[in-house]
């Protein structure tokens, strides 16, 4: 049977990151990017592959149920990399609706379409969810979250996500549907949009803005280089088991002021500053409301089933952000001109 995946969401971070393995790496495969190009969607992302004659991008919002359904008749989809999300913290806690429908509704569109479309003939079919390490809720000085951690999700980005994941779940449960799942730790590298933090870091630092630091620094989140995460979502899609959850972590747990002094040293290197001149600019600034303490994985699952484990440790990872970002400054600054600036002095200037 041919293959025609459903990308949501491939206009983004990491959804830019797994279109363009898909369509370099399996050219035998229809790649369809479905995108509603929010604040969070660049296709810019995606210059290098937009050609590809197994790729084709849709401009769709996953809110609409007749739209998701008119896609998976369209190009007879058959399975589906589920990556579409509001994605930032900060943007939850300050309007939390568009999570809502977008995390929660818009998957159970998505789920509701492909029941429909593949109407009980499953061979060969998956729905892949791809979700956070958020869900598990917040975790003391010890400790790692198992894929069998009860769900205590702090934020409404991560409850939504949630929700979410429960849903996948029950139509597994219920229908049948061919799902898969897998709950990943904080990505970095090339293409995030500059409301996270290190790119948010990286960009202030060029331009000798303040480094602004929630709290006191001592929040804990485990990175993994992106393209990491893509080769894992490779993995899953093709091998992992149906009904089962994978977690996805880089074992690499920094607290937020030591992540953010090794960035500055990386970039007082390659722009040549006196040393110590990046990390002038750090700024303690009021905390996020309800901030999670600390996030780690425990990845042993998805190494010994299926025998993927990260490629790069944050140093090196870090050294080819900064490159990356230090290389693409246009791209930068079309992003930050126009809306940012709005939702920058809301989020920093008054905290
Ligand atoms: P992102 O915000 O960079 O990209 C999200 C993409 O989804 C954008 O292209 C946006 O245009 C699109 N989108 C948003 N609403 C949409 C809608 N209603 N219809 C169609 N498209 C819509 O996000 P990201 O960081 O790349 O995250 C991708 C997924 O991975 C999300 O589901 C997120 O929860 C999950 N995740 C992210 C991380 C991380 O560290 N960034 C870690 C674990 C899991
Ligand atoms: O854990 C996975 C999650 O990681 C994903 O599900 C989310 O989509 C993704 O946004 C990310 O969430 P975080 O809230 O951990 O990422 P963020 O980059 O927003 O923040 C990382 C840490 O840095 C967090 O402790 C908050 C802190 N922070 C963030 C910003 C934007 C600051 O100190 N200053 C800032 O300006």
């Amino acid at each position: 049977m041919k293959k025609t995946i459903l990308i949501t969401g491939g206009a983004g971070f990491i959804g830019s990151h797994v279109v363009r393995l898909f369509v370099n790496k399996y050219p035998d495969y229809q790649i369809i990017n479905l995108d509603a190009l929010t604040y969070a969607g660049n296709l810019e992302n995606l210059s290098d592959v937009d050609k590809a004659p197994n790729y084709t991008f849709v401009k769709a919002d996953i809110r609409d149920a007749d739209a998701m359904d008119e896609v998976f008749s369209k190009y007879g989809i058959t399975g589906v990399c589920h990556l579409a999300a509001e994605s930032h913290v900060d943007r939850s806690i300050a309007e939390p609706m568009a999570f809502i429908t977008t995390n929660i509704v818009g998957t159970v569109n998505l789920l509701n379409a492909a029941r429909k479309y593949w109407n009980g003939d499953f061979e060969g079919k998956r729905f892949y969810h791809i979700s956070t390490d958020e869900v598990y809720g917040s975790l003391g000085a010890e400790g790692f979250f198992y894929e069998t951690t009860p769900y205590d999700p702090k934020s409404p980005y991560s409850s939504s996500k949630a929700s979410s994941d429960h849903l996948v779940r029950a139509y597994c449960h219920t229908y049948g549907l061919p799902v898969v799942i897998t709950n990943c730790s904080n990505n970095y590298g090339p293409n995030q949009f500059p409301e996270k933090l290190i790119p948010l870091a990286i960009n202030n630092i060029k331009n000798m803005k303040p480094i602004p630091v929630y709290g006191k620094g001592e929040n804990i989140r485990d990175w993994l280089y992106v393209v990491d995460h893509a080769r894992a979502i490779d993995l899953v899609y093709h091998e992992g088991k149906t009904g089962e959850t994978y977690n996805i972590g880089g074992h690499n747990e920094l607290k937020n002021l030591d992540l953010i002094h090794i960035l500055c040293e990386i970039m007082d290197q390659k722009l040549g500053r006196t040393p110590g001149t990046s990390a002038s600019l750090i700024t303690f600034v009021k905390d996020r409301a309800g901030h999670d303490l600390r996030y780690a994985i425990d990845a042993t699952k998805i190494q010994k089933e299926l025998g993927w484990t990260p490629s790069l440790q944050f140093k090196e990872g870090f050294e080819k952000t900064v490159d990356w970002y230090l290389d693409h400054e246009e791209w930068m600054n079309r992003i930050t001109s126009g809306k940012y600036q709005a939702y920058y002095e809301q989020q920093y200037e008054r905290r």
